[in-house]
């Protein structure tokens, strides 16, 4: 999978290099690549962002830096992502479709956002989809689309190296994870729950059943 990311903060991404993202792009499995805003600016001061018109608090970023940049990255197979606090919300299952793209195209946008026109051209003359990581408010779309790159790169194939811990995992069910016990079997005087030495799988697997949905019923009934 190609990914593209366009900010005027590329060191956010520095991350990237490292853990099991940094293990695929070094595999060839991942072609990640990022690139400051700036480079497409014309002015001494590299400027990308201006007063909005109607007024009001805060910059808009201007709409010549991104259309230079995404003229250069879009291709035809490329979906460009604008994270954003008003778009669509980010989940699993959204996770899920971005994973099967071959390029993905993320304009991370900074202060009030991206002049509204670089959304539109780009969604008449491909696939464009602005999407929120959840209900606040972050200085920009940089640690948005951080999160969603890892939640979208871990399921391509060959980024997780035991593709199984992919399946029992929170959402993937639409429920949430059963609790996790290691060794060892008494810690702090608290025991691992009796069931899970049992060497019985079946009841082991219906436990962890019942404490999903009981996880699940308890801190997100809005699953159920
Ligand atoms: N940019 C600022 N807040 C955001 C959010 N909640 N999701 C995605 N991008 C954002």
């Amino acid at each position: 999978m190609r990914i593209d990311i366009v900010t005027i903060f590329p060191g956010f991404f520095d991350v990237l290099d490292v853990s099991l993202i940094g293990k695929a792009r070094e595999r060839g499995i991942l072609d990640l690549r990022v690139h400051d805003l700036r480079d497409w600016t014309h002015d001494r001061h590299r400027t990308v962002d201006d007063t909005p018109y109607g007024g009001g608090a805060g910059m808009v970023m201007k709409p010549e830096p991104w259309g230079e940049a995404l003229d250069q990255m879009l291709d035809d197979e490329a979906l460009l992502i604008v994270p954003s606090p008003a778009g669509e919300r980010f989940t699993q299952r959204l996770a899920r479709e971005l994973a099967e793209e071959a390029h993905l195209v993320f304009a991370c946008g900074r202060y009030e956002g991206i002049d509204q026109r670089v959304i539109d051209h780009y969604s008449e003359r491909g696939r464009v989809r602005s999407v929120s990581l959840g209900d606040y408010v972050l200085n920009g779309g940089e640690v948005a689309a951080m999160a969603m790159i890892e939640a979208v790169s871990r399921l391509v194939p060959g980024v997780v190296g035991n593709p199984e811990s992919l399946v029992e995992e929170s959402h993937e069910d639409g429920l949430l994870e059963y609790p996790s016990y290691t060794k060892p079997p008494v810690w702090r005087e608290l025991e691992v729950p009796a069931i899970l030495l049992s060497g019985n799988h079946g009841a082991i697997a219906q436990w962890r059943r019942d404490q999903s949905l009981e996880r699940t019923h308890e801190r997100r009934p809005d699953l159920l």
